[in-house]
């Protein structure tokens, strides 16, 4: 069973490329479930109906999110109205939305989870304690377990990955929009990579014109960032998971 995750998708123009081309690449590739993080997917970043939906048509089946979760005035909504668009599960409970998700995945329940790192972000509930929180609310309940970690240190990724190692099926990185080439099996089974990576324009910084950046960290004021409007490369993962062990047999990086 071929499961795709792509890392977080860059503004309009990578929502459109995706809409062109990811039904083609689900297609030759034979994936059954694709998990899109799409926390900067709305024009001005963070996540609104507009670029949801464009997702949602473009084939993904369920949207994750981090720290620009709630940056669109729409969001809120946007979170209680679709139970398959996660925001950080280490958020307060009275926030909107949900971080986890039971859904099948060919035959198979999934739980999936998103979570956003504490480490140079947002003040949240330390991601190990929810994260043991979560699996054994959820214990008994689930075939495969998928995790997207939304964070910004390589440190923090690797602490929670071996924290969970053997609990769960696919532990994947995203926000630094710079894919890492670590993918691997822990030792105890968990597929794992640092980060997954960004879909948007190539020769960008994080999506944005690099002059923009530049700018901004010689000049150390006040900066627009204008999206590059370089052409798009869409990055992730593809994890091949086994129906009777509930293990991964493969993870493969992967770009279109
Ligand atoms: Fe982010």
């Amino acid at each position: 069973m071929k499961i795709l995750m792509l890392g977080d998708v860059s503004r309009t123009s990578a929502c459109i490329y995706l809409k062109e081309r990811l039904g083609r690449f689900i297609r030759e590739n034979g994936v059954e479930f694709t998990i899109v993080n799409g926390e900067n997917s709305a024009e001005n970043n963070g996540i609104n109906r507009a670029s949801a939906e464009m997702l949602f048509d473009a084939g993904a089946d369920v949207i994750t999110t981090g720290n620009h979760a709630f940056k669109s005035y729409d969001a809120k909504s946007l979170f209680e109205d679709n139970e398959n668009i996660l925001r950080p599960a280490n958020y307060p409970g009275n926030v909107p939305g949900d971080g986890v998700l039971l859904t099948d995945i060919g035959g198979m329940t999934a739980l999936i989870i998103n979570l956003l790192g504490v480490i140079m972000m947002e003040p949240l509930e330390n991601p190990f304690y929810t994260a043991q929180k979560i699996l054994k609310r959820y214990e008994g309940k689930y075939d495969i377990s998928i995790l997207d970690f939304h964070a910004e240190a390589t440190s923090e990724k690797q602490a929670l990955a071996h924290f969970l190692d053997g609990k769960i099926t696919v532990f994947y990185g995203t926000h630094t929009h710079v894919a890492t080439a670590d993918e691997c099996i822990l030792p105890k089974g968990t597929a794992y990579i640092t980060d997954i990576g960004m879909c948007g324009p190539d020769f960008s910084v994080l999506g944005i014109k690099p002059e923009c950046i530049i700018e901004k960290m010689t000049m150390n004021w006040p900066v627009k960032f204008i999206p590059s409007e370089n052409k798009i490369t869409a990055h992730g993962i593809l994890v091949e998971i086994d129906r009777k062990t509930k293990k991964t047999n493969k993870i493969q990086r992967i770009s279109f």
